[in-house]
């Protein structure tokens, strides 16, 4: 046997041992590292080494210099940013896919990765309660997601952009809660940000969708064209959930492309108590939710429905001479409905965990998180030197102390520099806000309440 692959089956062991352990003993770990920037990079050599080094002082290495310098987003009290819920049986999945290497370029290329894709994102569609004849993609994220959204949108309408280019007064409607990625999207494909029309939101941060029907008469008479709305279902600010069915309804009175940003939320709609989030959802032409978000699956997997493939592959498909095939009428071939040309076998990973949670286990997290946080929302409403800022739909409790945003900010910073968790802020109303998303499948009460006890003794 040669020594590489000798090599890697000791190492193997050992690593999958040692992932088990860090699966088990998160919690031994500060959840943010306490390191200054420079902290690792200094640690470490600055040219590669010229001849290999031996397995044993690179894993050496990894635990001493790596390790002590990451975040742990695995970290039950990890309550930051949207969860990246990872979990044992998706590692395993993540681990073949690197050993398998393929690439979906074409069906050919890899049949596997096309047809178990197609399977899982079928599966996912069917538990979310989406139409069938909804078109399943994976992206890596739903930034990625957002840019083909809005690139078939243009192709909608304007299909002379893709071979003039030009954006050509068409303009995107969101709300004023909507990701970054939106407009980041709307950059990336030439539409311009000053073309991005961030709509006024109601109390509960939903989008207006009579406001949102007035600006788009409003810039039909200075001559533009209207072309894209996304509505959020889980804003990233306060997990907000826009009235879908209304903005499909004003989308369609104006014939735009209707996107839908579910990232976080979107696995919520599994559970038939949450099944409202996704009202009007089967009006939409795209749709996109992260597994590795809210379902159990590593970074990165980023689930992508459209109605209209057509129309993304109008927009995509660009087909060098090298990569026809034989089946090319008969199979699908991925890369037509995509920027990247080759692709992952993400779905592997989401194909296990899928399979060893099942619909049941899917719903059981699910529940378990919403309680967590409306317990957490309910421990908030109890304490007259705090306020909950937003309603709690999901795992997102957003609240602050009745003070400065001076004291929040440094209420924030303390409670994070113990370790013992990590928390995030956002802007609502104009006021500093502490954000806790719960949505680690390890995380437990006794998580949630020894946080809020930390928030509560560490307040002025
Ligand atoms: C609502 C929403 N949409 C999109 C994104 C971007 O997700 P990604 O990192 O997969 O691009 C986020 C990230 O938190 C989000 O909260």
């Amino acid at each position: 046997m040669s020594k590489h692959i000798d090599d890697f089956r000791r190492a193997g062991h050992e690593l999958v041992d040692w992932i088990a352990d860090y699966f088990e003993d998160t919690r031994k770990y500060p959840v943010l590292p306490p390191i200054e920037p420079g902290g690792l990079a200094r640690q470490l050599p600055r040219s590669g080494p010229g001849q290999g080094e031996p397995m044993d002082r690179i894993l050496e290495d990894f635990y001493k210099l790596v390790v002590p310098a990451v975040t742990h987003w695995n970290h039950p009290r990890f309550m930051a940013y949207f969860p990246s819920s990872g979990s044992p049986p998706g590692v395993l999945g993540e681990m073949l896919s690197a050993a398998l290497n393929t690439n979906a370029i074409v069906w050919k290329s890899s049949p596997a990765n096309t047809e178990l894709e197609g399977v899982t994102m079928g599966w996912l569609r069917q538990w979310l309660g989406l139409p069938e004849e909804f078109f399943g993609i994976i992206y890596d994220t739903a930034s990625t997601g957002a840019v083909h959204a809005i690139a078939a949108a243009r192709e909608m309408a304007d299909p002379e952009a893709r071979l003039k280019g030009g954006a050509r007064g068409l303009v995107l409607y969101a709300s004023d809660q909507a990701h970054s990625s939106v407009e980041k999207g709307a950059i990336a494909v030439g539409i311009g940000r000053e073309n991005v029309r961030k709509i006024g939101s109601d109390a509960e941060f939903r989008l207006k969708p009579d406001l949102l029907r007035r600006a788009i008469e409003s810039d039909l008479q200075a001559g533009l064209k209207p072309f894209c709305v996304v509505a959020t279902v889980g804003t990233t600010s306060s997990a907000s959930v826009d009235p879908v069915a209304e903005t499909a309804a004003v989308a369609e009175k104006f014939g735009l492309w209707l996107h839908i940003d579910a990232a976080y939320a979107g696995p919520a709609a599994i559970l038939p108590e949450r099944r409202w989030i996704l009202e009007g959802a089967e009006r939409a032409h795209s749709f996109v939710l992260n597994p590795h978000k809210w379902l159990l699956t590593s970074a990165d997997l980023s689930a992508f429905y459209t109605r209209r493939p057509d129309i993304l592959r109008r927009a995509f498909t660009l087909v060098p001479e090298y990569l026809r095939t034989g089946q090319d009428a008969v199979a699908t071939n991925l890369m037509d409905y995509s920027l990247a040309m080759g692709r992952r076998f993400r779905s592997l990973k989401l194909w296990f965990v899928l399979r060893y949670y099942g619909r049941d286990g899917v719903m059981e997290m699910l529940r378990r998180h919403i309680a967590f946080g409306q317990r957490l929302a309910g421990a908030v409403d109890a304490d007259p030197r705090f306020e909950r800022v937003a309603p709690v739909h999901f795992g997102l409790v957003c609240f602050r102390y009745k003070g400065t945003d001076e004291q929040n900010q440094k209420l924030l910073d303390t409670v994070n520099a113990t370790g013992k968790t990590f928390l995030s802020h956002t802007v609502l109303n104009g006021r500093y806000v502490i954000r806790c998303a719960i949505g680690n499948f390890q995380t437990t009460q006794e998580d949630v309440d020894e946080i809020w006890a930390l928030v509560r003794s560490s307040a002025p």
